[in-house]
């Protein structure tokens, strides 16, 4: 049995005291939330103290993002994935098409990214998803499998279950336009086979596959209903306690 995982990436919203207020406020409305991992994400300014206050909660914290570098030097303005782990930090997102669109990020950082997260023990969250002129093209499945094989080679069967993947369609982001739960569950039981094929069908079975686009609390119920829907990545709607509590404790 796969446990489902529901993360809010907060990216760049909250100061540290907005942070704070928000999972001091989510921490009791899914204090009872057993049927899921549940993960917030806040800036890396906010990252220690909302760890630290959610220290004996059910709720988990998540980097944003983390150094390709593993050794402490001369890197200025990265965080390397152990300094993470030191803030609070259990997971770790990487290769969010934010940062593949506008931050160059590329397969092979998201590769040496995720060795470094794992390195640091730190459970890594590798986002996928094509563009809309990728899905209209009909290039979707070679896109994404590109990413997975780009961004997850050479991994060993130890690593594997502290590798989580988000499926975020680009056209699916902030756009209130979600995938259906079928064009979802497709590409999710693809990226199952490509894992299948890279590794094995032990680690394709257990791996966890995230959606992520425009979930609210309205079709949060729908996605999850799929086969090969383990968990959410949740922007907009994880901003506020209570919707992404809804999100969170959706109707099973
Ligand atoms: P939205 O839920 O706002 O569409 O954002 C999705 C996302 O990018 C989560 O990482």
């Amino acid at each position: 049995m796969r446990k489902p995982v529901i993360a809010g990436n907060w990216k760049m919203y909250k100061t540290i005291a907005e942070s704070v207020e928000t999972a001091l406020a989510l921490k009791p409305l899914v204090a009872n939330a057993n049927h899921c991992e549940v993960v917030i994400a806040p800036v890396f300014t906010a990252l220690k103290t909302v760890a630290d206050r959610l220290e004996g909660s059910n709720v988990r914290v998540s980097a944003q993002d983390c150094s390709t570098e593993t050794e402490h030097g001369a890197h200025t303005g990265e965080v390397a994935a152990d300094m993470l782990k030191d803030a609070g930090a259990t997971y770790a997102i990487v290769g969010h098409s934010e940062r593949r669109q506008f931050y160059c990020e590329t397969d092979e950082s998201v590769s040496r990214k995720t060795r470094a997260a794992l390195a640091a023990n730190l459970s890594v969250i590798v986002c996928v998803g094509e563009m809309l002129e990728q899905r209209e093209a009909g290039d979707a499945e070679q896109v994404v499998s590109q990413q997975l094989r780009g961004g997850l080679g050479g991994l060993t069967a130890t690593d594997l279950p502290r590798i989580i993947v988000a499926y975020e369609p680009v056209w699916a982001i902030g756009t209130g336009r979600t995938a259906t739960p079928e064009q979802a569950q497709e590409m999710h039981a693809f990226i199952r086979r490509v894992f299948r094929e890279e590794h094995s069908n032990e680690a394709a079975q257990d791996l966890r596959i995230l959606y992520g686009g425009s979930v609210k609390p309205d079709n949060i119920a729908g996605l999850m209903s799929q086969e090969d829907i383990d968990g959410a990545l949740v922007g907009g709607a994880s901003l506020k306690a209570d919707s992404f509590a809804a999100i969170v404790n959706y109707n099973r």
